[in-house]
């Protein structure tokens, strides 16, 4: 089911999400939800707290739109051993529409999950990969891309959020 995309500053984008404890229907049913609402949103992450579920889960398919579809979905993510390498790039989320912020990343981490089966998964990203999985991460902290950047930098993309 396709599900209204909360707006920053909804409060439930700034709350910490807590861990699923068992894979059970609700937490797969979720997971269909939130990639059928990042489908046809378009875009290509999307994190539970975006739709209004404190739960630390999201989903990814960063290439879809140049391609074939390759649906993944992360529960109970980590991040580890980010690179000493940085990355600025540009940033959108659903959550903020309309608003590009370039903010700054490790250019490579190592992101450990368990999938909708049960089975725990560990890969290296890097490049768009790793920057979307660690936007899609800061989602689950509670964390949006205007509290990645410098003061000045927010204050004048708020503003332009807000106008
Ligand atoms: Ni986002």
């Amino acid at each position: 089911m396709i599900r209204p995309i909360l707006l920053w500053p909804d409060p439930a984008l700034s709350q910490k999400c807590a861990p699923v404890a068992d894979i059970d229907d609700e937490v797969r049913t979720l997971c269909d939800d939130l990639l059928e609402t990042m489908y046809d949103a378009p875009g290509r992450g999307l994190a539970a707290p975006q739709i209004g579920v404190l739960a630390r889960v999201f989903v990814m398919d960063t290439k879809w739109k140049e391609g074939a579809r390759d649906p993944r979905v992360f529960i109970n993510p980590k991040i580890t051993q980010p690179s000493k390498a940085r990355q600025t790039g540009p940033e959108g989320c659903l959550s903020i529409p309309d608003v590009t912020a370039d903010i700054e990343r490790a250019e490579a981490i190592t992101l450990s999950w368990t999938a909708l089966d049960g089975s725990t998964h560990v890969e290296r990203l890097a490049g768009f990969d790793a920057i979307c999985a660690q936007h899609e991460f800061d989602h689950l902290e509670g964390i949006v891309t205007f509290d990645r950047l410098p003061s000045h930098q927010r204050q004048s993309l708020e503003a332009s959020y807000f106008a």
